[in-house]
């Protein structure tokens, strides 16, 4: 069975962008792979070093994953720092990855600010560890939101330099696969990885500006939708949302320099499992008057019992810790027997 990996950061809160882009595809694909599912709680560290109830927050992903349909015993749920590996091979990865490659990526960029000489340098590395979170299960299917793509390209980069500059060592360790990367043979102990990004929604957008993503930082609240909202909440943010005065196109074509209506359409789409082409021939020439009530039902109905069960078992801290530490042993069993191949290949005595 295929090996799916992600991650999701234990900061502020999870919303709709979250949920569509990542955590109903981790659901989905429980069914024919093979699932490890992680709070990167060491990562949430990266850009802010002091939280405030980092604990509850990691318990608040983990109880988002569970209520939104995730099994935890048949796929593995847990937190990254509870598996120091994931920070033992990034060290390692630390040592593969060239700073250039660090310093292009955009979320460093974004997140950095102006002041970059003053960013953690927790913060430039964030991508080796995300890569050895991946790669410590040697994973090559990873369900992501379309902001995470530059990173999954870096995590290939990280494997095939690994790969290349230790061919001669994982060949001789008597690991690793003949495989052609490119046009290239090459023997690999890491798989190439291949980013999960399709789907109606890659990039949900804010809901207050078409052209901007939704995101946990923007400082208004309407811009998004939260999966801890009510109904009321979720009515209110949906009938705010910024649209065009047009009526909805009925092809997908017609929504070409409509970034609002797109975005809607595509929430419609995603949270019934259904294409924006679908969507239109039920929705289209209807205005937004008609559009918008039929989207907050649809909202309603798949988030509020999700909501629910989150909160129930927000209530059961101890239920919600067991989940954390079972999965967190059997993930340290996995990246255990990676951590003693690599060792081996690099040469550490052990
Ligand atoms: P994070 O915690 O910021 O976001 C979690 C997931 O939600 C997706 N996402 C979105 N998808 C669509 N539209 C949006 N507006 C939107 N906003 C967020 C993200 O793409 C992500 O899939 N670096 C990662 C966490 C991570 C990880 C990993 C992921 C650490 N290690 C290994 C995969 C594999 C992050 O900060 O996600």
């Amino acid at each position: 069975k295929p090996l799916v990996f992600s991650g999701v950061q234990p900061t502020g809160n999870l919303h709709l962008g979250n949920y569509l882009g990542a955590i109903r595809k981790f659901v989905a694909l429980q069914e024919n792979n093979d699932c490890i599912y992680c709070v990167v709680d060491l990562h949430s560290i990266t850009a802010q070093l002091v939280h405030e109830d980092l604990k509850g927050q990691i318990r608040s992903i983990a109880a988002a994953f569970i209520a939104s349909g995730i099994d935890p015993n048949k796929h593995i749920v847990f937190n990254q720092s509870a598996v120091p590996q994931h920070a033992e091979l990034a060290w390692i990865f630390n040592c593969v990855a060239r700073i250039g490659w660090m310093n292009r990526m955009t979320q460093f960029k974004d997140k950095a600010g102006k002041d970059r000489e003053n960013a953690s340098l927790g913060l430039l590395a964030y991508p080796s560890l995300m890569a050895a979170d991946i790669l410590v299960y040697r994973a090559t299917h990873v369900p992501v939101g379309d902001d995470q793509k530059q990173h999954l390209e870096l995590t290939r980069d990280i494997a095939q330099k690994f790969n290349i500059d230790f061919m001669e060592h994982i060949r001789s360790a008597g690991y690793g696969v003949d495989m052609v990367v490119g046009e290239e043979p090459i023997h690999a102990y890491f798989p190439p990885v291949e980013p999960l990004i399709g789907g109606a929604t890659p990039r949900v957008m804010s809901l207050r500006d078409g052209t901007k993503k939704m995101s946990k930082s923007d400082p208004s609240d309407l811009s998004r939708v939260n999966l801890m909202d009510d109904a009321e909440t979720i009515s209110k943010k949906i009938r705010k949302a910024k649209t065009d005065p047009d009526a909805l196109p009925s092809e997908v074509d017609g929504l070409k320099g409509r970034p609002e209506a797109d975005n809607l359409v595509g929430i419609y789409a995603a949270l019934s499992d259904k294409t924006k082409e679908q969507v239109l021939a039920e929705f289209g020439g209807q205005q937004f008057s008609v559009f918008k009530p039929a989207l907050v039902d649809l909202a309603v109905e798949v988030l509020s019992p999700i909501t629910a069960e989150m909160r129930r078992l927000m209530g059961d801290t101890a239920h919600i810790d067991a989940i954390l530490r079972d999965g967190g042993e059997r993930a340290r069993a996995r990246a255990e027997k990676t951590m003693r191949e690599v060792r081996e290949i690099i040469g550490f005595l052990q």
